[in-house]
This record gives C-alpha cells, sequence and structure tokens, in this order.
C-alpha cells in the first residue's frame, strides 16, 4: 500500500522523476509512491507494451507519463528517451537507476557473454543513465537514486556477474556523488532485500527455499515494493537534502547474518 498521507501530496507537484526500467516490479512500485505524490513521471525500458501498461497505472494516480521504449546500453536511445521526457515533463529534479538483469548462475557455468550482460544492463546502463541525465539534473539540481542490491555488500552464490555490477554501482554513485556535489547533485543507493511480488524474487528465490530464507530474516517478513518506493521518496525529498554518497540498505536485516543459507538453499533447490 502507497503511505501518501505522511508528506503532503503535492511535494512532487511540477517535478519529473524518471525511471530506468520503471515498466515493472521494484521499479514501477518507486514510480507509484512518486506519482502519488503529484510527480510527473518518465519510464524507459525495452518493451514497450509494458512501459504502456505501466503507464496507465501511473496516469490513474494523477501523473503526467512519459513511456518511451529504450535500452539502457544503447546511448542514442537512451538520449532520445530523455530528450522526448524533457520536452513533454520539463527537467528531470530525480533520476532512478533501476534497470537490472539478473539469473542464477555458477561462475564456472557462466558464458563471458552472460556475465556481460548483467554488468552491460547495470553498470554501464547506469553511467549512461547518469551522463544523458547530467544536463538536466544540472537545470533542477536534482538527485539519483541507484538501485543497488545485497550482492554489492556480501558474496552470493551464483551471483558472481550481479555482485560485480552492483559493488561497480555503489562506487560509480560515490564518485559521481563526489564529482557532482557542486552542482547540487545528490547520488545515494537503495539496497533492497527480498521483494516480494518481483522477477528478482522469482528468479532468485524458488518456491522450495522460502519459508527457510524467511526464518533468517530478523523482521521475519518479505520487503514490498512500497518499502522501497518509500525510501526512494524519503531520499529526494527536502528531509534529506544533506544526504549524499550514502548507500542505504532495506532489506529487513536480510543481509546480517551472512549469505550461507541462501548459498545453501539454492544450490539445494538448483539441484
Ligand atoms: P524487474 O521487474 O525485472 O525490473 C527490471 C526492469 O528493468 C524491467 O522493467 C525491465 O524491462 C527493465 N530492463 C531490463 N533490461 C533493460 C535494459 N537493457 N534497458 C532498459 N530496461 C531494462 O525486476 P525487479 O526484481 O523489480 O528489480 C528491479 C531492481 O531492483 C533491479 O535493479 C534489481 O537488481 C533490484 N533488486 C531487486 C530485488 C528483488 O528482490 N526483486 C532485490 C535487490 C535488488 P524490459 O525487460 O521490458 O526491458
Ligand atoms: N543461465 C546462464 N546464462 C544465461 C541465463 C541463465 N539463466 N540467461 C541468460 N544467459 C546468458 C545467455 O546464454 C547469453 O550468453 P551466450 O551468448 O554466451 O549464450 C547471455 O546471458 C545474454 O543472454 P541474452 O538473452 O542474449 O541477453 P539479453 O540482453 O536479451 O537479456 C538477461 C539479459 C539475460 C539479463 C535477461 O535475463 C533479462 O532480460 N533480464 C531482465 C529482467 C530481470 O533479470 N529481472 C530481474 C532483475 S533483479
Amino acid at each position: 500500500m502507497i503511505v501518501n498521507d505522511v508528506f503532503a501530496k503535492d511535494l512532487f507537484a511540477n517535478k519529473t522523476v524518471f525511471v530506468t526500467g520503471g515498466g515493472s516490479g521494484i521499479n514501477l512500485g518507486i514510480a507509484r509512491n512518486f506519482a502519488a505524490l503529484g510527480a510527473n513521471i518518465g519510464i524507459c525500458g525495452r518493451t514497450q507494451a509494458r512501459l504502456d501498461a505501466a503507464a496507465e497505472e501511473l496516469r490513474a494516480l494523477g501523473a503526467r507519463v512519459c513511456a518511451a521504449a529504450a535500452d539502457v546500453r544503447k546511448p542514442d536511445a537512451l538520449q532520445a528517451a530523455f530528450a522526448r521526457s524533457e520536452a513533454e515533463l520539463g527537467p528531470m529534479h530525480v533520476l532512478v537507476c533501476g534497470a537490472a538483469g539478473n539469473f542464477p548462475c555458477p561462475a564456472e557455468a557462466m558464458s563471458p557473454n552472460g556475465f556481460k550482460a548483467v554488468v552491460d544492463i547495470d553498470l554501464l546502463g547506469g553511467f549512461h543513465s547518469c551522463r544523458f541525465a547530467l544536463d538536466q539534473l544540472k537545470k533542477t539540481r536534482g538527485s539519483v537514486i541507484f538501485i543497488s542490491a545485497g550482492q554489492a555488500l556480501l558474496p552470493y552464490q551464483a551471483q558472481c556477474h550481479v555482485g560485480a555490477a552492483k559493488a561497480g554501482i555503489d562506487n560509480l554513485m560515490r564518485n559521481l556523488a563526489l564529482e557532482w556535489g557542486p552542482y547540487g547533485i545528490r547520488c545515494n543507493s537503495i539496497v533492497p532485500g527480498p521483494i516480494e511480488g518481483t522477477e528478482g524474487f522469482e528468479r532468485l528465490l524458488p518456491e522450495a527455499m522460502r519459508d527457510t530464507f524467511l526464518e533468517i530474516i530478523p523482521l521475519r517478513r518479505f520487503g514490498s515494493v512500497d518499502d522501497i518506493g518509500q525510501l526512494a521518496v524519503f531520499l529526494a525529498s527536502p528531509l534529506a537534502t544533506y544526504i549524499t554518497g550514502a548507500v542505504i540498505v532495506a532489506d529487513g536485516g536480510q543481509n546480517l547474518p551472512g549469505s550461507g543459507i541462501f548459498a545453501h538453499l539454492l544450490m539445494q533447490a538448483m539441484g
């Protein structure tokens, strides 16, 4: 459930939030939380039909929406999507770098192209997004939110590609916070825990391992997309104007006991 009675309902009125990978899952949940507080929303992804369905949901919350198909690995397509969003909605105040790919695969079975695909989408895609959003963010003294993952903090079984990509993202985030702070631009990362009902959750937590995995999460529940949407709203809000270069974990404590149980359960589930 979107908690939109905590902030003023017009907190992001006349502001534009662009979410890469915003057509589904956590990223769409983030877009919904901003839309509920008056923001205009730009989204991109590879699948126009998925973006159109998401746009309809966001418009129902009152947002003006620009849904432009673009692969974050392709600089020209991404630049065109950002230009269209600026023309239709005005310069972006918040960029959320959420586009990502993931599949469980042990390093010894991973092809070079499999490793590259994930690093290309998450890390290079994240750089492209920031690089091409910079002119707009300078105009608004806006902020960037990267969607990282626990794999950046700890080694996770069958996740070497994601670990490399997400650790790279957090490092990129800190470098940009350093370089772009003087423009008034803040950069932060969110590390979501296991978020129920999402593609990442389905791919990494097969049904058979969920009950046991839940027992090691200190807060004893999986997360929701709104848990992450609310954190993104906070980070972009006037309550967070001195926060930059931070990696903020929203995982119910899931990473605290380590990744051993995940490794054990996943290897069992993968046979
Ligand atoms: P998701 O719904 O599959 O979200 C990924 C989105 O990115 C999709 O809408 C996808 O749309 C888009 N995308 C993929 N490749 C792209 C590309 N090359 N260019 C542009 N868009 C692309 O999965 P999710 O689980 O919600 O994950 C969202 C974010 O949260 C990711 O950054 C993920 O790493 C992170 N995360 C998730 C969890 C979790 O529990 N789910 C935990 C920690 C971190 P198209 O396929 O149409 O392009
Ligand atoms: N196990 C091992 N390797 C895999 C794999 C799997 N489950 N899925 C894909 N790969 C490999 C492919 O075999 C290919 O390598 P190859 O050329 O050596 O055979 C490489 O990854 C690229 O695959 P391809 O399907 O061409 O890439 P893509 O760019 O179309 O898609 C992915 C990118 C692979 C990340 C795809 O899973 C995707 O689109 N994911 C987006 C949604 C998602 O992952 N959501 C969860 C986010 S947490």
